[in-house]
Protein backbone atom coordinates (compact mmCIF):
# COMPACT_ATOMS: atom_id res chain seq x y z
CA UNK A 1 0.00 0.00 0.00
CA UNK A 2 1.50 3.38 -1.16
CA UNK A 3 1.93 5.62 1.74
CA UNK A 4 -0.62 8.18 1.45
CA UNK A 5 0.74 12.14 2.38
CA UNK A 6 -0.08 15.62 2.85
CA UNK A 7 3.17 17.79 2.08
CA UNK A 8 3.18 20.98 3.28
CA UNK A 9 6.34 23.03 1.91
CA UNK A 10 7.83 26.54 0.82
CA UNK A 11 8.87 25.06 -1.98
CA UNK A 12 12.94 25.80 -2.69
CA UNK A 13 15.77 23.91 -3.87
CA UNK A 14 15.43 20.99 -1.55
CA UNK A 15 11.39 20.72 -1.06
CA UNK A 16 11.81 20.18 -4.75
CA UNK A 17 14.03 17.09 -3.95
CA UNK A 18 11.55 16.07 -1.32
CA UNK A 19 8.60 16.52 -3.95
CA UNK A 20 10.20 14.40 -6.60
CA UNK A 21 11.78 11.92 -3.90
CA UNK A 22 7.78 11.47 -2.90
CA UNK A 23 6.58 10.99 -6.52
CA UNK A 24 9.69 9.04 -7.63
CA UNK A 25 9.35 6.04 -4.53
CA UNK A 26 5.28 5.93 -5.39
CA UNK A 27 3.72 7.88 -2.33
CA UNK A 28 0.15 8.89 -2.96
CA UNK A 29 0.12 12.54 -2.34
CA UNK A 30 -3.37 13.90 -1.53
CA UNK A 31 -2.56 17.55 -1.57
CA UNK A 32 0.80 20.51 -1.26
CA UNK A 33 -0.31 22.73 1.16
CA UNK A 34 2.11 26.05 0.81
CA UNK A 35 3.53 28.24 3.29
CA UNK A 36 5.82 31.42 2.85
CA UNK A 37 9.15 30.68 4.36
CA UNK A 38 12.33 30.14 1.53
CA UNK A 39 10.13 32.39 -0.59
CA UNK A 40 6.46 34.30 -0.27
CA UNK A 41 3.40 31.94 -0.81
CA UNK A 42 2.86 33.17 -4.11
CA UNK A 43 6.96 31.79 -5.43
CA UNK A 44 6.55 29.00 -3.45
CA UNK A 45 3.37 27.91 -4.78
CA UNK A 46 3.78 28.17 -8.15
CA UNK A 47 7.45 26.46 -7.54
CA UNK A 48 5.27 23.71 -6.16
CA UNK A 49 3.07 23.52 -8.85
CA UNK A 50 6.49 23.40 -11.42
CA UNK A 51 7.64 20.72 -9.77
CA UNK A 52 4.72 18.15 -9.28
CA UNK A 53 3.90 18.62 -12.89
CA UNK A 54 7.77 17.30 -13.72
CA UNK A 55 6.82 14.45 -11.27
CA UNK A 56 4.33 13.73 -13.51
CA UNK A 57 1.71 14.45 -10.49
CA UNK A 58 -0.06 17.06 -11.94
CA UNK A 59 -3.25 16.08 -11.07
CA UNK A 60 -2.18 16.68 -7.28
CA UNK A 61 -4.24 19.97 -5.53
CA UNK A 62 -1.81 22.73 -4.25
CA UNK A 63 -3.20 24.74 -1.92
CA UNK A 64 -1.65 28.33 -0.89
CA UNK A 65 -1.40 28.83 2.79
CA UNK A 66 -0.28 31.47 5.43
CA UNK A 67 1.64 34.53 4.26
CA UNK A 68 3.17 35.30 7.37
CA UNK A 69 4.36 33.71 10.71
CA UNK A 70 1.88 33.75 13.84
CA UNK A 71 4.05 36.55 16.12
CA UNK A 72 6.62 38.22 13.66
CA UNK A 73 6.78 39.65 10.61
CA UNK A 74 7.97 37.66 7.29
CA UNK A 75 11.42 36.91 6.97
CA UNK A 76 12.58 35.00 3.66
CA UNK A 77 15.95 33.30 2.29
CA UNK A 78 16.06 34.14 -1.06
CA UNK A 79 19.95 34.24 -0.17
CA UNK A 80 19.80 30.33 0.28
CA UNK A 81 17.39 29.17 -2.77
CA UNK A 82 17.12 32.28 -5.30
CA UNK A 83 14.67 34.97 -5.91
CA UNK A 84 12.64 32.52 -7.66
CA UNK A 85 13.63 30.08 -5.01
CA UNK A 86 14.68 27.45 -7.37
CA UNK A 87 17.75 28.91 -8.10
CA UNK A 88 17.09 31.85 -10.54
CA UNK A 89 17.44 29.35 -12.99
CA UNK A 90 14.53 30.17 -14.99
CA UNK A 91 12.45 26.63 -14.92
CA UNK A 92 9.65 27.85 -12.72
CA UNK A 93 6.86 28.45 -15.02
CA UNK A 94 3.59 26.45 -14.56
CA UNK A 95 0.59 27.80 -15.21
CA UNK A 96 -1.71 25.93 -13.51
CA UNK A 97 -4.05 27.43 -10.72
CA UNK A 98 -3.95 26.61 -7.19
CA UNK A 99 -6.34 25.12 -5.73
CA UNK A 100 -9.31 27.50 -4.07
CA UNK A 101 -9.65 26.39 -0.29
CA UNK A 102 -6.63 27.49 1.77
CA UNK A 103 -3.81 25.25 2.96
CA UNK A 104 -5.45 24.95 7.10
CA UNK A 105 -8.44 24.00 5.83
CA UNK A 106 -7.65 21.03 3.63
CA UNK A 107 -5.65 19.97 5.93
CA UNK A 108 -8.46 19.63 7.88
CA UNK A 109 -10.61 18.82 5.45
CA UNK A 110 -8.76 15.46 4.48
CA UNK A 111 -7.97 14.75 7.64
CA UNK A 112 -11.48 14.39 8.74
CA UNK A 113 -12.06 12.45 4.98
CA UNK A 114 -9.38 10.15 5.58
CA UNK A 115 -8.99 9.27 9.29
CA UNK A 116 -5.91 7.65 10.56
CA UNK A 117 -4.78 7.00 6.88
CA UNK A 118 -2.54 10.00 6.53
CA UNK A 119 0.66 11.00 7.29
CA UNK A 120 1.41 15.02 7.87
CA UNK A 121 4.81 15.48 5.95
CA UNK A 122 5.55 19.51 6.90
CA UNK A 123 9.17 20.92 5.12
CA UNK A 124 8.65 24.52 6.02
CA UNK A 125 7.62 26.47 8.58
CA UNK A 126 4.78 25.55 10.64
CA UNK A 127 1.95 27.73 10.25
CA UNK A 128 -0.18 25.67 7.92
CA UNK A 129 0.15 22.86 10.64
CA UNK A 130 -0.29 25.52 13.56
CA UNK A 131 -3.67 26.89 12.21
CA UNK A 132 -4.96 23.54 11.34
CA UNK A 133 -4.76 22.61 14.89
CA UNK A 134 -5.98 25.80 15.93
CA UNK A 135 -9.34 24.56 13.39
CA UNK A 136 -9.45 21.05 14.35
CA UNK A 137 -7.96 20.20 18.28
CA UNK A 138 -8.27 16.85 17.34
CA UNK A 139 -6.29 17.00 14.22
CA UNK A 140 -3.63 14.80 15.77
CA UNK A 141 -6.29 11.47 16.48
CA UNK A 142 -6.88 12.18 12.75
CA UNK A 143 -3.61 11.75 10.89
CA UNK A 144 -1.42 8.53 11.32
CA UNK A 145 1.92 10.33 11.56
CA UNK A 146 3.39 13.59 11.89
CA UNK A 147 7.11 13.79 9.83
CA UNK A 148 8.95 17.23 10.11
CA UNK A 149 11.94 18.71 8.72
CA UNK A 150 12.98 21.18 11.50
CA UNK A 151 15.31 21.63 14.46
CA UNK A 152 18.74 21.83 15.37
CA UNK A 153 19.09 19.77 18.80
CA UNK A 154 22.21 19.60 20.05
CA UNK A 155 24.08 21.21 17.09
CA UNK A 156 24.40 24.73 15.89
CA UNK A 157 21.57 26.44 13.96
CA UNK A 158 21.56 28.02 10.21
CA UNK A 159 18.66 30.52 10.65
CA UNK A 160 20.42 32.23 14.18
CA UNK A 161 23.29 30.74 16.52
CA UNK A 162 21.08 27.76 17.09
CA UNK A 163 17.89 28.09 15.39
CA UNK A 164 16.95 25.99 12.75
CA UNK A 165 14.80 27.84 9.64
CA UNK A 166 11.57 25.80 10.16
CA UNK A 167 11.49 26.52 13.16
CA UNK A 168 12.55 29.72 13.25
CA UNK A 169 10.29 31.36 10.98
CA UNK A 170 7.28 30.58 13.15
CA UNK A 171 8.42 29.77 16.78
CA UNK A 172 4.47 30.12 17.94
CA UNK A 173 3.34 27.59 15.65
CA UNK A 174 5.68 25.13 16.40
CA UNK A 175 5.26 25.26 19.74
CA UNK A 176 1.80 24.09 18.70
CA UNK A 177 2.93 21.17 17.01
CA UNK A 178 5.51 20.33 20.14
CA UNK A 179 2.70 20.67 22.37
CA UNK A 180 0.09 18.40 20.59
CA UNK A 181 -0.42 15.17 22.11
CA UNK A 182 0.32 12.96 18.76
CA UNK A 183 3.95 10.86 17.73
CA UNK A 184 5.48 13.40 15.99
CA UNK A 185 9.33 13.23 14.29
CA UNK A 186 10.94 16.06 13.78
CA UNK A 187 14.14 15.37 11.40
CA UNK A 188 16.52 18.23 12.32
CA UNK A 189 20.32 19.34 11.38
CA UNK A 190 21.48 16.95 14.00
CA UNK A 191 20.73 14.28 11.09
CA UNK A 192 20.37 16.39 7.87
CA UNK A 193 23.66 18.13 8.23
CA UNK A 194 25.18 14.32 7.98
CA UNK A 195 24.26 14.06 4.70
CA UNK A 196 25.48 16.03 1.87
CA UNK A 197 24.82 14.86 -1.40
CA UNK A 198 28.14 12.66 -2.23
CA UNK A 199 29.97 13.65 -5.05
CA UNK A 200 29.11 10.68 -7.22
CA UNK A 201 25.68 11.19 -7.00
CA UNK A 202 26.10 14.80 -8.20
CA UNK A 203 28.04 13.11 -11.22
CA UNK A 204 25.12 10.67 -11.97
CA UNK A 205 22.64 13.35 -11.71
CA UNK A 206 25.14 16.02 -13.90
CA UNK A 207 25.35 13.38 -16.29
CA UNK A 208 21.52 12.21 -17.00
CA UNK A 209 19.69 13.32 -19.45
CA UNK A 210 16.00 12.53 -17.52
CA UNK A 211 14.17 15.76 -17.34
CA UNK A 212 14.04 15.24 -13.48
CA UNK A 213 17.59 15.62 -13.24
CA UNK A 214 18.18 17.77 -15.48
CA UNK A 215 15.48 20.35 -13.68
CA UNK A 216 17.43 19.19 -10.42
CA UNK A 217 21.36 20.45 -11.85
CA UNK A 218 19.99 23.53 -12.69
CA UNK A 219 18.43 24.31 -10.11
CA UNK A 220 21.11 22.83 -7.39
CA UNK A 221 23.90 25.16 -8.28
CA UNK A 222 22.97 28.63 -6.40
CA UNK A 223 22.36 26.45 -3.79
CA UNK A 224 25.57 24.59 -3.95
CA UNK A 225 27.07 28.43 -4.15
CA UNK A 226 25.99 28.53 -0.71
CA UNK A 227 26.92 25.46 0.84
CA UNK A 228 30.66 24.92 -0.81
CA UNK A 229 32.27 27.22 1.89
CA UNK A 230 30.66 25.45 5.04
CA UNK A 231 30.97 21.80 3.67
CA UNK A 232 34.35 22.44 1.97
CA UNK A 233 33.38 20.67 -0.94
CA UNK A 234 31.02 21.58 -4.02
CA UNK A 235 27.77 19.91 -2.84
CA UNK A 236 24.35 20.42 -0.73
CA UNK A 237 22.15 19.45 2.06
CA UNK A 238 18.68 17.92 0.88
CA UNK A 239 16.97 18.39 4.08
CA UNK A 240 13.27 17.80 3.28
CA UNK A 241 14.24 14.87 1.12
CA UNK A 242 15.53 13.22 4.17
CA UNK A 243 12.23 13.68 5.84
CA UNK A 244 10.21 12.74 2.83
CA UNK A 245 11.97 8.95 2.88
CA UNK A 246 11.24 8.74 6.67
CA UNK A 247 7.97 8.86 5.94
CA UNK A 248 7.69 6.62 3.37
CA UNK A 249 10.26 4.26 5.33
CA UNK A 250 10.49 4.75 9.08
CA UNK A 251 12.89 1.40 8.49
CA UNK A 252 15.59 3.80 7.32
CA UNK A 253 16.62 5.01 10.85
CA UNK A 254 16.47 4.32 14.65
CA UNK A 255 14.67 7.25 16.51
CA UNK A 256 14.90 8.27 20.40
CA UNK A 257 12.11 9.76 22.22
CA UNK A 258 12.79 12.79 23.97
CA UNK A 259 11.43 15.63 26.20
CA UNK A 260 11.25 19.07 24.05
CA UNK A 261 9.90 22.75 23.91
CA UNK A 262 10.56 26.19 21.24
CA UNK A 263 12.41 29.13 22.69
CA UNK A 264 9.40 31.55 22.09
CA UNK A 265 10.56 34.76 24.58
CA UNK A 266 12.12 37.81 22.60
CA UNK A 267 16.21 37.24 22.45
CA UNK A 268 19.20 35.64 20.45
CA UNK A 269 17.68 31.93 21.63
CA UNK A 270 14.04 32.67 19.96
CA UNK A 271 12.99 30.03 17.30
CA UNK A 272 15.20 27.47 19.08
CA UNK A 273 13.79 23.79 19.30
CA UNK A 274 15.38 23.03 23.14
CA UNK A 275 15.53 18.79 23.44
CA UNK A 276 16.28 17.09 26.57
CA UNK A 277 19.38 14.86 25.73
CA UNK A 278 20.65 14.39 29.02
CA UNK A 279 21.80 10.74 29.52
CA UNK A 280 20.62 10.88 33.08
CA UNK A 281 17.11 12.36 32.38
CA UNK A 282 14.02 10.00 32.83
CA UNK A 283 13.06 8.27 29.38
CA UNK A 284 9.58 10.35 28.36
CA UNK A 285 7.01 7.36 28.08
CA UNK A 286 4.84 8.24 25.18
CA UNK A 287 6.27 9.48 22.04
CA UNK A 288 2.25 10.89 22.13
CA UNK A 289 2.63 13.18 25.40
CA UNK A 290 2.36 16.56 25.02
CA UNK A 291 5.89 18.42 24.53
CA UNK A 292 7.57 14.93 23.62
CA UNK A 293 9.05 14.24 20.34
CA UNK A 294 11.23 12.00 18.47
CA UNK A 295 14.55 12.76 16.75
CA UNK A 296 16.62 10.04 14.25
CA UNK A 297 19.38 8.37 16.42
CA UNK A 298 20.79 6.89 13.20
CA UNK A 299 19.94 6.68 9.16
CA UNK A 300 20.80 4.59 6.50
CA UNK A 301 22.12 7.30 3.89
CA UNK A 302 23.17 5.10 1.12
CA UNK A 303 19.99 3.83 1.02
CA UNK A 304 18.69 7.32 0.93
CA UNK A 305 20.70 8.24 -1.87
CA UNK A 306 20.05 5.50 -4.12
CA UNK A 307 16.20 5.98 -3.51
CA UNK A 308 16.83 9.98 -4.51
CA UNK A 309 18.85 8.74 -7.64
CA UNK A 310 16.24 6.51 -8.72
CA UNK A 311 13.48 8.93 -8.07
CA UNK A 312 15.38 11.50 -10.34
CA UNK A 313 16.20 9.15 -13.40
CA UNK A 314 19.99 9.47 -12.55
C1 LIG B 1 14.98 24.00 5.94
O1 LIG B 1 14.93 25.39 5.67
C2 LIG B 1 14.73 25.64 4.29
O2 LIG B 1 15.71 26.50 3.80
C3 LIG B 1 14.82 24.30 3.60
O3 LIG B 1 13.89 24.22 2.54
C4 LIG B 1 14.52 23.29 4.69
O4 LIG B 1 13.14 23.03 4.78
C5 LIG B 1 16.37 23.62 6.40
O5 LIG B 1 16.68 24.26 7.59
CA1 LIG C 1 11.62 23.67 2.99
Amino acid sequence: MPTELILDCDTGVDDALAILYAAGQGARVHACTVTHGNVPVEVGTRNTLTVLDLAGLSTVPVHAGASRPMAQPLQTSEHVHGRDGLGDAGVSTSSRQPAGDLAAVEIVRLARERPGKLTLVAVGPLTNIGLALLLEPDLPALVRGVVIMGGAVGVPGNASQLGEANVWHDPEAAQLVVDSRWDVLFVGLETTMQAPIPPEALRRIEASTDPRARFTWAIMQHYMDLYEPTLGLRSCIPHDALAVALALDPDLATYRCIEAYVETGPGRTRGTLVGDLRPFAPPPAEPSTRGVIRIVDRMDFNTFFARLLESLGA
